[in-house]
């Protein structure tokens, strides 16, 4: 069985399981040389044999338990028929959104299907005891992006936005769990094993916008997938969203808990079900830093956490990561030490 798998059914594995967000990227030479074969992000990610090569990358260079399909959460906007660029030292940029077009939406979820077949392509490559982690993003951050039309720091227009059109903002989730769960359904038709809802911008809502724009989204999106007759793991990933963990945890439908960098792994066991998985948590920041820094944070998540475990950042790998360390982070995980630089 999948070691991934079995840490999602609620058992302990003496060695957790590890892969980290955003594994395929800036920081793999490997990633680059692909990646500079296309111009445009979003025509790479709908590139099905460059997506399964860098999907693979972080298998064949860290032997990772799992691989993360090679996408984006602001592909679904584009199946919304909104422009979607990614600008070099920028990110990406939508064209913003205004309350008549969330009415007037150029539906077409064909444009998806480049990823279902970069899914079939991994799969078929990938060993049978490695995970393929299928995603999309959660209905609320993929909002944030379509409503301020790029990342902004603390989402006040989109969250203005939400207090201000009530009906707006429940048509345009409701539009986005519609997509996301078709999407996820797909996903899991061609091949993936479990899914993972990034919810990266739960930070900063009072729990009544919490539950409208999170949970509430959430929860109808993980019903659709188990409508469908789809019962492989989902993975629900609420970035910073402090104690509004809890009711997340509860009344979601997710499988099992991945966290940010700033929860205390020992207190959060004690606020969820026993035996429902935790993936987390190591700061990002110790990943770049790298020396005796990085170590103490490993051996600090290892020594805290209790019950079923899946190793994992905090947050995504950034591109000035060092290899060496994310190898080091691994053996010590699996070896007992590593060489930290
Ligand atoms: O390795 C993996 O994790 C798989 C692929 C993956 C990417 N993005 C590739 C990517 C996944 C799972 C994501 C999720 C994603 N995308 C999130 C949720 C997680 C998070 O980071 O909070 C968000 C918010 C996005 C939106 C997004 N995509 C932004 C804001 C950016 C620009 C920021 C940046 O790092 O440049 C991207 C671009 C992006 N997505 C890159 C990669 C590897 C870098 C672009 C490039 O290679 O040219």
């Amino acid at each position: 069985m999948q070691k991934i798998i079995n840490v999602l059914s609620g058992n302990k594995e003496d060695i957790a399981p590890i892969w980290m967000m955003r594994q395929a990227g800036r920081h793999l030479p490997e990633y680059l040389e692909v990646r500079n074969t296309t111009n445009s992000f979003i025509d790479f990610c709908f590139s099905p044999e460059k997506a399964a090569k860098v999907t693979l990358q972080p298998i064949h260079r860290y032997d990772m338990d799992a691989a993360i399909l090679f996408a984006d959460i602001l592909l679904v906007p584009i199946a919304l028929g909104r422009t979607v660029t990614f600008e070099k030292g920028i990110g990406p940029l939508l064209n913003p959104l205004s309350t008549k077009d969330i009415s007037n939406f150029q539906i077409n979820t064909d444009v998806l299907k480049p990823v279902y077949e970069t899914v079939c392509k991994v799969r078929k490559e990938l060993d049978r005891n490695k995970s393929l982690i299928g995603f999309c993003g959660g209905p609320w951050t993929v909002a944030t992006y379509m409503l301020e039309g790029k990342g902004t720091p603390n989402k006040e227009l989109a969250k203005k936005f939400a207090y201000e059109n009530e009906e707006a903002i429940n048509d345009l989730l409701d539009y986005l769990v519609a997509i996301s769960a078709e999407y996820l359904i797909k996903q899991a038709e061609a091949g993936v094993d479990v899914l993972q809802i990034f919810e990266s911008w739960a930070s900063d809502l009072s729990p009544y916008l919490f539950n409208k724009l999170v949970i509430v989204p959430t929860k109808k999106i993980i019903k659709r997938i188990r409508d469908a007759g789809v019962n492989i793991p989902i993975i629900g990933f609420p970035k910073n969203c402090g104690l509004s963990i809890n009711e997340y945890v509860k009344s979601s439908g997710i499988t099992a808990i991945a966290v940010s960098t700033e929860t205390p792994l020992d207190q959060i066991r004690g606020l969820i079900p026993k035996n429902m998985a935790i993936q987390g948590n190591l700061d990002p920041l110790a990943l770049r830093i790298g020396g005796n820094t990085l170590k103490k944070q490993v051996q600090e998540i290892l020594d805290k956490v209790k019950g079923p475990h899946i190793f994992n950042l905090g947050h995504g790998v950034t591109p000035d990561v060092k290899i060496e360390n994310i190898k080091a982070v691994i053996n010590h995980i699996r070896k007992g030490e590593g060489n930290y630089v």
